[in-house]
């Protein structure tokens, strides 16, 4: 059902204005954002749709396909965060926040309906993607403009300081800025959004483990804290220095005893995968796939041994995936303790070795991947179905 018959069905009116987002790929880049580093990440041609429209009382209600739960609540309300079953209502409602805190007046009544055709909690950022498309739903509906950078950093706020997850920039920026047929590359430092086009004749295929681990949440907190711990210790040496992805491997070395065992091992994955993704965007402008590749693999390997994000699922994969024909790297994607391993292939990798790997990996866990051949798509935009 199109989101505007969604809408229809629920509402008994139509929506006013619709925006789509889409789901992205964490490319290479592995918990570089929030330390200032390069990122690079592509979107997909999977989206959220969210219409948005009028309602003749004071209440904003949201209703998705893909939730049980409908949401009643009213500006005044819809400042606090939710829980529970409510709790996907935090995207959109911390987007409302975020606008409304950075001074766009809004109404007081109207109706929310969301749709998706990307699959949801799989590794491919379905949060940012409903955010912003419900950034640039609301502001159509309001009358404001957002350019794609405004929406990127608003969507990072309310995921920020109103979900309450403390992620860099690489999901918002990437769903604002992807183009089909394009990586988006990212300056996390700068905030600068650029794209890079895709050689011709690649792929990407997303393995999902479809396992999460329980603390998955603190444990990406657990994280950022340990880089900015890592980061205030190499600045007392260097006081200039601007962020942890700045710090080079020596200036690491000389303060291994000051940082201890786990922070020296965060800040060299940071300064290592900073150099990876330079690496990888030198051997992409040389057509080199097998470096490109080589580059990815090793970013896998540094997030195993050094930044302590992957599992046994992810390891499984990202090794037999990586060693199969015609795959030029692979590796875990996005925040990582669970989650998808993507790989980059050329044209011949098949549905049939996919599927190879995945019964090596029931063999082995009892339970079956997803497999995801993801086509780049352009980022986030109104949409009128
Ligand atoms: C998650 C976060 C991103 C980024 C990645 C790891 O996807 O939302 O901001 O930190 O993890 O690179």
């Amino acid at each position: 059902m199109s989101t505007r018959n969604y809408f229809f069905s629920q509402f008994n009116s139509v929506p006013a204005f619709s925006a789509r987002a889409p789901g992205r790929i964490e490319f290479i880049g592995n918990h570089l954002d929030y330390n200032g580093g390069p990122v690079l990440g592509a979107a997909i041609n999977r989206y959220v749709t969210v219409a948005v429209g009028p309602r003749s009382d004071e209440k904003i209600v949201l209703v998705s396909a893909a939730q049980s739960d409908c949401i009643k609540t009213t500006l005044d309300a819809a400042e606090q965060p939710l829980s529970g079953a409510e709790a996907w209502g935090n995207y959109p409602l911390g987007m409302l926040k975020v606008m409304r805190d950075a001074g766009m007046s809004v109404y007081n009544g109207f109706n929310i309906a969301v749709t998706n055709d990307l699959p949801l909690g799989t590794g491919l950022s379905s949060s940012a993607a409903l955010e912003l498309a419900t950034g640039y739903a609301l502001a159509a509906f309001h009358g404001f403009a957002l350019d794609r950078k405004r929406i990127a950093v608003l969507g990072r706020a309310a995921e920020n300081s109103f979900v309450g997850m403390p992620c860099g920039i690489l999901d918002q920026g990437t769903v604002a800025f992807g183009r089909a047929g394009a990586l988006v590359l990212i300056d996390c430092e700068k905030e600068t959004f650029s794209t890079r086009s895709l050689p011709a004749g690649t792929h990407f295929w997303i393995f999902n483990t479809l396992k999460k681990h329980s603390l998955v949440d603190s444990l990406y907190a657990t994280r950022h804290r340990e880089c900015a711990e890592a980061f205030e210790i190499l600045r007392r040496a260097d006081p200039v220095l601007i962020n942890l992805a700045a710090a080079s491997e020596t200036q690491i070395e000389a303060a291994r005893a000051a940082l201890g065992t786990e922070r020296f091992k965060r800040a060299l994955h940071v300064a290592r995968e900073t150099a990876r993704v330079h690496d990888t965007l030198d051997a992409l402008d040389a057509g080199d796939l097998p470096r490109v590749g080589r580059n990815l693999t090793a970013s896998h390997e540094s997030s195993r041994l050094f930044f302590e994000n992957s599992c046994d699922e992810l390891d499984f994969l990202a090794e037999r995936v990586a060693g199969a024909p015609d795959v030029f790297g692979a590796r875990l994607s996005g925040g990582g303790f669970g989650g998808a391993v993507m790989a980059f292939t050329g044209s011949t990798f098949s549905e049939a070795d996919a599927g190879g790997i995945v019964d090596a990996y029931a063999a082995k866990f009892g339970t079956k991947p997803s497999i995801f051949h993801a086509e780049t798509g352009d980022g986030a935009e109104l949409f009128d179905e």
